[in-house]
């Protein structure tokens, strides 16, 4: 048991920390103002690794380790979780995806520029009708011999427009039910795959989420993730990983939170003393400080098991559970030491509570990681 980072872990999350700083914060109001994306951020975030942290030098990846991931991502999110949103899409489900289970041709061609921060990927499972309950996919991928034809519409993906690598999951055999789905990897100018409109979202409002319409689009074979049939499992075994990713995202959102409340608190006085000296406040300090520790060490504890090579299902699932959960806490409290300040946005953490939402809900609401971990358990 060993709970220090190595002087590598503590440099790349300086870095990370350093380019929140400088590179993320100016602009992060007006960019969630404007619903605008992180181009220039993302773009410079490529050139540091971090969009394809994890993946082996010999496609371009930083060759991190999954430590090293959520210590970046927490130090973004603090600041900017639009971006980091960005950042855990394209490692954890798209690079991820892609180096564990397709082909050398499809990492040659697809995984390199993902790896490397040329282009953007996307994850693409959510439908309409297909949320929590993914097995009941609407999207079709008839085989057609040498090809797929691909039909149908998929919702409230991340990177919806700035990706130009999309990974679909459709279904191709209705009578195998989740044995008959298929991931494909498609690309921004197919014909037939429009992009639909823009989201207007609660938080995280620099990413860009739309849905996407699929009306005759012919994927050559070429582009099937693994074995006929593989797509479910191929989605559910990359969501292991993605749930890492939104837990360290959960947990900055937290401590950013945590840390502008504190500093906040020290300089408000009320009564004659900073209000940190009345005890209303210190105690909301003291709690949001223990769970916020607490959701670090699931998270930390996740990383680590999959860094081990060791099952992580049940770690990734607690962690997101719990880190979202305290990602909403901690930023409403911070929203009430701030008092009307919070309420602004010059302030800030009336955006981390908007932007911690959307934890309890993506990559699987907070029901769905109790699906998760009560059928680990009771296994
Ligand atoms: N690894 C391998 N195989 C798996 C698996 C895993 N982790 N999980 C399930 N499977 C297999 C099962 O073994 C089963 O196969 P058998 O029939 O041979 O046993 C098959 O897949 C079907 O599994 P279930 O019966 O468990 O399926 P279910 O319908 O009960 O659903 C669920 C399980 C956990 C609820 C799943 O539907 C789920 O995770 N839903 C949430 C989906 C989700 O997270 N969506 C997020 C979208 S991505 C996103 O949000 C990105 C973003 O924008 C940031």
């Amino acid at each position: 048991m060993d709970f220090q980072f190595s002087e590598e872990h503590l440099m790349i999350q300086q870095a990370a920390r350093d380019f929140a700083q400088t590179e993320l914060k100016p602009g992060v109001i007006e960019r969630d103002e404007q619903q605008k994306f992180p181009a220039e951020q993302v773009k410079k975030l490529g050139e540091l690794g971090f969009m394809g942290m994890m993946v082996d030098p010999k496609y371009n990846g930083a060759g991190l380790d999954a430590i090293s991931y959520v210590l970046v991502m927490e130090e973004l999110s603090k600041i900017d979780a639009s971006a980091s949103v960005v950042v855990s899409v394209n490692n954890s489900l798209v690079c991820y995806g892609l180096e564990a289970y397709a082909n050398e041709a499809q990492k040659e061609k697809y995984l390199k520029p993902l790896a490397a921060g040329e282009k953007i990927g996307a994850f693409c499972l959510s439908e309409p009708e297909a949320g929590s309950d993914a097995t009941s996919q609407h999207t079709t991928a008839k085989d057609m011999g040498d090809y797929y034809l691909l039909n149908g519409t998929k919702n409230w993906i991340t990177n919806g427009n700035s990706a130009s690598t999309y990974l679909v999951i459709a279904q191709t055999h209705p009578e195998k039910g989740s044995h008959g789905i298929n991931a494909l990897i498609v690309e921004k100018g197919m014909e037939g795959f429009t992009v639909g409109a823009k989201e207007n979202k609660l938080g995280i409002r620099g990413s860009d989420t739309h849905s996407l319409m699929f009306t005759d689009v012919k994927v050559p074979k070429e582009n099937r993730i693994g074995e006929d049939g593989f797509g479910f499992a191929f989605a559910m075994k990359t969501l292991e990983g993605g749930r890492i990713g939104i837990a360290a995202q959960a947990l900055g959102i937290a401590s950013g939170a945590f840390e502008l409340a504190t500093q906040y608190s020290k300089e408000r006085k009320t009564f004659g003393k900073p209000i940190s000296e009345h005890q209303a406040i210190a105690f909301k300090l003291a709690d949001m400080a223990t769970e916020i520790e607490a959701a670090r060490l699931l998270v930390l504890k996740a990383a680590w098991l999959k860094d081990q090579g060791l099952p992580y299902a049940q770690a990734s699932s607690m962690a997101k559970l719990f880190a979202s959960e305290v990602a909403m806490k901690a930023t409403v409290e911070a929203v009430q030491i701030h008092g009307g300040y919070g309420f602004v946005k010059e302030y800030h953490v009336e955006r981390l509570m908007r932007d911690a939402k959307i934890t309890q809900i993506y990559e699987g609401t907070s029901e769905i990681q109790k699906v998760v971990i009560s059928r680990e358990i009771l296994r």
